[in-house]
């Protein structure tokens, strides 16, 4: 308990300084580089990757770190770190003030914290198993919708969609059939969060990397929400398959993903 609190503050001050350096340099990037093809980088994502990493490294120099924009030295420690310096990059680097900070911690394989920053709203998600989920302090909880069709579901597309659409485009093809409303916001740190306060039912991705769902994760289902792949199963945040939902509709977002997967 004491180390989850030292854990805790020290999460929550490095994503609200990442969160604050976003938001000195919102509307003035310049060089946007690509990781690949189509997955963006900018200096501010780098920038805040470095203040996260010093940060939890002066606390804890013996945890273990993984981030998108570093390499991953394992060091076989029991804690690991796995952070989204900047969740929602092409937003950002467009000055579309939705993204996030994402801060997520393992011990022993198991997710135990997890802390979602968004600077332009100044919400700050937070999660600690077994504790529950909060926002600025509130204590959370996801929505009650039990029908599909009156479900306000949200979703993301990987950077290799514009290669390969006939992946991704069915389920989305499928679920605006069934569903009141689909959005694509461009941050899934958000969105998972978004289920876990109720303000979406439910959300699905595929190809989503640990960094990106590791808090979101664990705010979910300290929400009372469900996370599991596209099979039902547990969610395993490096398999790259990602439904998320308030519970209630788990079973019918599934049929509805199962039903693409048969075609
Ligand atoms: C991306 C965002 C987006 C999701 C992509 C992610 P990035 O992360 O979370 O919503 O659809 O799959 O890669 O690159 O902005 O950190
Ligand atoms: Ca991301
Ligand atoms: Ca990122």
């Amino acid at each position: 308990m004491k180390d989850n609190n030292l854990y805790l503050e020290v999460a929550i001050s490095a994503a609200k300084e990442a969160g604050r350096i976003q938001m000195i340099h919102l509307g003035q990037i310049h060089s946007v580089e690509y990781k690949g093809e189509f997955n963006p980088v900018t200096e501010v994502d780098r920038l805040c990757d470095e203040l996260i990493q010093r940060t939890i490294l002066k606390a804890f120099p013996e945890h273990e770190i993984m981030t998108e924009e570093s390499s991953f030295k394992k060091k076989g420690s029991p804690w690991r770190w796995i952070i989204d310096p900047l969740d929602g990059t092409t937003n950002y680097a467009r000055g579309f003030p939705f993204f996030s900070v994402s801060i997520g911690l393992e011990i022993d394989g198991e997710l135990n914290l997890g802390v979602v920053y968004i600077p332009p709203f100044d919400e700050l998600f937070v999660a600690t198993k077994g504790e529950g989920a909060f926002l600025n302090g509130i204590k959370l909880s996801v929505s009650q919708v039990d029908q599909l069709e009156r479900s306000f579901l949200a979703t993301g597309f990987p950077y290799d969609v514009q290669e390969n659409p006939e992946v991704y485009l069915p389920y989305f093809h499928q679920f605006i059939k069934r569903s009141l409303a689909i959005r694509r916001p461009g941050s899934a740190a958000i969105d998972l969060c978004y289920v876990a306060a109720g303000r979406f039912d439910g959300f699905w991705e595929l190809n989503l990397q640990p960094w990106d769902m590791a808090a979101g994760v664990l705010v979910i289902r300290e929400a009372g929400g469900k996370v599991t792949d596209f099979g039902g199963r547990p969610i395993n945040i490096y398999g790259g398959e990602t439904l998320a939902s308030n519970g209630f509709l788990h079973e019918q977002m599934l049929q509805v993903i199962q039903g693409v997967r048969k075609r």
